[in-house]
């Protein structure tokens, strides 16, 4: 019988560090007022001192194995879906591995900036389904305010830091579980956000990377005009293949990286409100973290019911996008 990825369970963690809009008007010249009308953002959480990705993840992971009462031993698999590791390499994905003593899963990272969590999920969805793996740990974490350039008053508005985790499971098909997945990539776009320095292209030791951008790079009316058409795009082809309509959708968990984004997705697919998930007004957009952190806290209000069907969507840096639909 055919086996279905199961989320049994999510953690999260984020830094206790906030950083407000009144914080940052004090740093570039900006205002509450426009971050909040342009953004929908309030506030956004900042790592500490030694606050990385794995230490964020570790926290997830943590959580999300205690509420699944699963030994990190019955791992197979650890996944992370970040663009900020700790290090080019080894992978956050073995930092992780070790933090919590998955001692018998296999560990690798996923590089699809904001839609890490939704490509994350894919592969380890169709490694449980073939029968490869269990048992997997799946997250979604970033802290890309450490490469944020804070004169910058474009970008440094916009992003936070958090991660999220879901313990999955392969279980006999019942008609729940992760149904389906849509992954999308145009490379032609990989320019408008980036983060140079530090890759081959422009590594610390060539005196020619002194040219290289050091931060984030995000050019915002091209990656605002795409994430708009690729969220209505992912959605609309992962309804059409699964024979479904925007109707049938019971939680709508998109990419929290800007409420107008949000809403125009919304308003594309039609859905009111109340079937809306989200929190960007607390977070700012954590990139891979968004998605995983979204779904906690709308399973942690009450939001997620067994049976509902959930749309999650997701766009970023590659250009990447995707969706999932999860039957809770
Ligand atoms: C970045 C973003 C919020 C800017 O909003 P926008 O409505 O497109 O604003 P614009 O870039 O057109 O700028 C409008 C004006 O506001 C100014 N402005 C930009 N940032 C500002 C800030 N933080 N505070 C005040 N003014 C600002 C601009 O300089 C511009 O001024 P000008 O008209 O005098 O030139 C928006 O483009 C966006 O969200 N893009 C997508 C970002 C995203 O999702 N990235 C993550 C992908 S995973």
């Amino acid at each position: 019988m055919k086996k279905r990825a199961v989320i049994q369970a999510i953690g999260h963690s984020v830094p206790d560090k906030v950083l407000t809009n009144h914080d940052l008007e004090k740093l570039v010249d900006t205002s509450d007022e426009w971050i909040i009308q342009r953004t929908g953002i309030s506030e956004r959480r900042m790592c500490g001192p030694g606050e990385t990705t794995s230490v964020l993840s570790i926290r997830a992971a943590k959580e999300a194995l205690a509420h699944a009462k699963m030994s990190p031993a019955e791992l197979d698999l650890v996944v992370v879906g970040t663009v900020t590791g700790d290090m080019l390499f080894p992978s956050t994905s073995c930092l992780v591995q070790a933090g919590i003593g998955a001692v018998n899963a296999g560990a690798f990272d996923v590089g699809a900036a904001c839609a890490g969590f939704i490509y994350s999920l894919s592969v380890a969805t169709a490694m449980i389904e073939n029968g490869q793996v269990k048992n997997a740990l799946v997250v979604g974490a970033d802290t890309l305010t450490h490469f944020i350039d804070w004169t910058d008053r474009s970008t440094c508005i916009l992003f936070g830091d958090g991660a999220g985790a879901v313990v999955l499971s392969g279980e006999e098909d019942q008609g729940r579980g992760i149904m389906r997945t849509v992954l999308l990539a145009d490379g032609t776009g990989s320019q408008y956000i980036d983060l140079e320095i530090g890759g081959s292209r422009y590594p610390t030791t060539n005196p020619e990377s002194a040219k290289a951008r050091k931060c984030i790079y995000m050019a915002g009316s091209e990656v605002y005009r795409f994430a708009v058409n690729a969220m209505g795009e992912a959605c609309c082809r992962i309804l059409d293949e699964a024979g479904l309509s925007p109707k049938d959708v019971d939680l709508f968990v998109p990419h929290q990286a800007n409420l107008r984004i949000i809403d125009s997705a919304a308003k594309r697919l039609g859905l009111s409100e109340e079937k809306v998930f989200v929190n960007v007004h607390k977070y700012g957009n954590t990139s891979g973290g968004s998605i995983p952190l979204a779904l906690y806290e709308a399973e942690h209000e009450g939001r997620l019911q067994p049976g509902m069907l959930v749309m999650t969507v997701g766009f970023g840096a590659g250009l990447v996008w995707g969706a999932n639909l999860i039957r809770w």
